[in-house]
């Protein structure tokens, strides 16, 4: 059975995480249906895309049955392949948001902070367990959670391996807005109506200014600025 949905509500794409059972966790399948989902027509040509993993749970992570036996070069290889599906959601030129409950760990954590927005219901629960695995955060999620909060915090998440609950996320940047049980999906999909209605291209282009200026100076920065704002203009 697919374990990633396709919904278009407007001119919205609902992605959702149907694996249940296992708590969202994300396995080679789901990592091949998210990207595939993300080329779908549906998902190309809608001004939005909300991710969610339903009502009880957004995602426990990366399968841990998955990564074992692997060679270094077969992860590499992975890396390049469909293992880097977080990067294309980041690269999507549209905004995106994820409507999380519950579990939002490891890996599920890293699809979230992917996105450009976070809303969280109360029963959220974030955390990084990567090192206690042996391992670390490496779908983006280390670097995203020092762009976001800072290595200080980063490393209060990802090395002390911090249980972080919605208002603690919404007090540190790390969620958008925190709302009653239940309502994370139609929140999302609110604020991804309210995106839909303002000019595409403006959105678009500014969206992707802003997820590069962290990485440009000041100078390049404002020639960025002035340059998108010529051609939006
Ligand atoms: N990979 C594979 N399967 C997972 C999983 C994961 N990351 N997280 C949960 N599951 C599976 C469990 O094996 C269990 O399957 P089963 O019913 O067939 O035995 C099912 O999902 C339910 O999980 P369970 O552990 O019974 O739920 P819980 O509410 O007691 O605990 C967690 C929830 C999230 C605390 C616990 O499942 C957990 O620690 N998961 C791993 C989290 C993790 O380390 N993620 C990887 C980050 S890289």
């Amino acid at each position: 059975p697919e374990v990633v949905e396709i919904e278009v509500r407007d001119s919205v794409c609902v992605v959702s995480l149907r694996r249940p059972a296992k708590l969202n966790a994300i396995s080679e399948q789901m990592e091949h249906e998210l990207c595939g989902a993300i080329a779908t027509p549906e998902v190309r040509e809608s001004s939005c895309v909300v991710f969610t993993g339903g009502a009880d749970v957004f995602s426990a992570g990366a399968d841990l049955t998955v990564t074992r036996g692997y060679a270094p070069e077969e992860i590499i290889a992975h890396y390049r392949g469909t293992g880097d599906f977080a990067e294309r959601v980041a690269a999507l030129p549209q905004p995106t948001l994820s409507a999380i409950a519950g579990y939002c760990i490891g890996g599920g954590l890293e699809l979230a902070l992917a996105t450009d927005f976070r809303i969280a219901e109360p029963s959220a629960d974030f955390r990084f367990p990567e090192v206690a695995l042996g391992i670390l955060p490496s779908w983006g999620g280390a670097v995203r959670a020092v762009r976001l909060l800072g290595a200080a915090k980063a490393k209060e998440l990802i090395l002390l391996r911090e249980r972080i609950d919605a208002e603690q996320a919404l007090a540190l940047g790390l969620v958008t807005e925190v709302v009653q049980e239940g309502r994370a999906p139609e929140r999302a999909l609110e604020l991804a109506l309210r995106l839909a209605s303002l000019p595409r291209h403006a959105i678009s282009v500014t969206k992707r200014v802003i997820d590069v200026l962290p990485e440009s100076s000041h100078a390049a920065g404002l020639e960025l600025e002035r340059i998108a704002y010529g051609m939006l203009a």
